[in-house]
């Protein structure tokens, strides 16, 4: 049987455990409909896997609620990539414990990329007897089968560690936003920066099949999507693996041809791999926004090379003039991890440097965090903790500037925008294109809907501007 048919006969089989699972969540819930309660933490990938909880919990009779207290399933889909996150977790779980005694029926999973990590989903199990199910990132397409076994097995479950490198088609989803949504094209991570617990936790690089993109991105396009986010841990590398040869130059150009009134944008590329095909592509389709989310971690080739990341500065900055050269108008954003093991203050000279070079419009920025089992934990740190505050603190400070300047350089000019969701009484907030939050006075019924303003005043990184024209 080929791997298409397996899956698809897998999904068949937990269909059945939904639909049993239809009377038994509504006995569970007193004769009501049962009420969900889905908390994600972390990246995109893990909104988008949320997005299928919700969706298989929709088909198995439940609604979702955004209070815990009234809920009777409650899941925490979580995350691994920085010790902060997992301790927001733990702390988070423990206070689930007076809401279980007040209410036994109460189902409490944990999910997602702690629970992929041995020591981690151990530590779960032992401290809160009140969690039914801990399951990994490989096993969310049996999410029935394992609340099935949750409810009506009468012991806990734990089921994870399992990466059959497959991909599951067809999972019912169930979108947050009504007109910004998120489209994985590929999962895993084959990288090994050598800081990064994701290729563990999230298991082999793998591309959705072309096919399969392009029709969800054809449906959300259908079903009025202003705004798809291409979602990877590593989109330039997508169709490796696939049977024909397909780049992501060229899903990307595909979809930005496909006929309708909706932007894209796309995340997270990898420097080494990010193609001139693929600025060419950008520069080419009006539908693609003009921001690149291009993260380079550090500005010390001696670092990078210690991070595995398999560029240098020289690289990444040629990749950067390429794309300024063909994209006027060009947002850059990035991350940046402060204090990688080894960091000298010479090397985080060569950061801030790269930052004043390229003048990005945000920074998403990091102290390095130890990963257990990742190569970089076992190497030497001496810097303390203080020490990398106080260079952050340096780097906070010169993105401002940065910031603020190329926000001030927007004032007077015209942008295409979309209107997002309400700042305050009267106040929107919309988008550009490049990545950009401008507040409009205008009416509610503008949220989900482009249209041009003006920009008249930037106060640091928050702008004001007028509506010019309504589309
Ligand atoms: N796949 C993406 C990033 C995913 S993780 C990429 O390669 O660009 C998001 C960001 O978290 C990373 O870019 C990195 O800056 C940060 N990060 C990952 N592991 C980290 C760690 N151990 N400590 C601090 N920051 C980390
Ligand atoms: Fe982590 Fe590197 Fe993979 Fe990004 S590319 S997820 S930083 S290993
Ligand atoms: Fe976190 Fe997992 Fe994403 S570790 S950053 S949620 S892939």
């Amino acid at each position: 049987m080929d791997e298409k048919n397996m899956t698809e006969q897998e999904l068949q089989k937990q269909k059945v455990y939904t639909d049993e699972l239809k009377d038994i969540l509504r006995l569970r819930a007193g004769g009501k409909t049962p009420l969900a309660f889905v908390h994600t933490y972390g990246c995109q990938q893990n909104v988008a896997d949320s997005e299928k909880l919700k969706g298989m919990l929709c088909e198995m009779g439940c609604e979702m609620t955004e209070n815990k207290e009234e809920a009777d399933i409650i899941i925490f889909n979580t995350c691994a990539v920085r010790e902060h996150a997992e301790d927001r977790v733990f702390g988070n779980v423990g206070a689930l414990k007076a809401l279980k005694r007040k209410k036994p029926s109460l189902l409490i999973a944990l999910c997602g990329c702690m629970m992929e990590q041995e020591h981690i989903a151990e530590k779960i199990y032992k401290s809160f007897p009140y969690v039914s199910l801990v399951f990994g990132t490989h096993v969310i397409h049996r999410f029935p089968e394992l609340v099935l076994g949750a409810v009506t097995g009468g012991k806990r479950m734990i089921e994870r560690g399992y990466d059959d490198g497959k991909i599951y088609e067809n999972i019912p989803v169930r979108r947050d936003g009504s007109f910004k949504g998120w489209l994985p094209i590929m999962y895993g991570c084959d990288n090994f920066c050598t800081y990064c617990i994701v290729p563990y936790v999230r298991g082999r690089e793998r591309s959705r099949r072309p096919e399969a993109v392009l029709s969800e991105a054809r449906d959300m396009i259908a079903a009025g999507y202003k705004e798809i986010t291409l979602l990877g841990q590593n989109v330039n590398s997508y169709g490796k693996g696939l049977e024909t040869d397909y780049s992501f130059a060229r899903l990307l150009g595909e979809i930005a041809s496909m006929n309708g009134d909706f932007q894209l944008r796309f995340m997270t590329s990898h420097p080494k791999d990010a193609s001139r095909e693929l600025i060419d592509v950008m520069a080419e389709n009006p539908k693609i926004c003009n921001h690149l989310h291009l993260p380079f971690q550090s500005g010390s080739d001696r670092i990078l090379k210690l991070m595995n990341r398999r560029y240098t500065v020289e690289k990444y900055l040629d990749i950067v003039d390429y794309a300024r050269s063909r994209i006027p108008d060009l947002s850059l954003t990035s991350d940046v991890i402060v204090g990688f093991p080894g960091e000298t203050e010479e090397d985080f000279q060569g950061t801030l440097d790269l930052i004043e070079k390229v003048g990005f419009t945000s920074l998403f920025t990091f102290i390095y965090s130890r990963r257990v089992g990742t190569p970089a934990a076992k190497y030497e740190d001496n810097a303390t903790h203080e020490e990398k505050a106080e260079r952050m603190g340096r780097l906070l400070k010169l993105q401002e500037g940065i910031a603020a300047k190329r926000c001030a350089d927007m004032v007077g000019r015209k942008y295409r925008v979309l209107v997002e969701e309400q700042a305050r009484e009267g106040v929107l907030n919309a988008r550009t294109q490049n990545n950009i939050v401008v507040e409009i006075n205008a009416p509610d019924e503008l949220i989900g809907s482009f249209c041009d303003v003006e920009i008249t005043q930037a106060r640091n990184w928050i702008l004001r501007g007028n509506v010019a024209n309504i589309d």
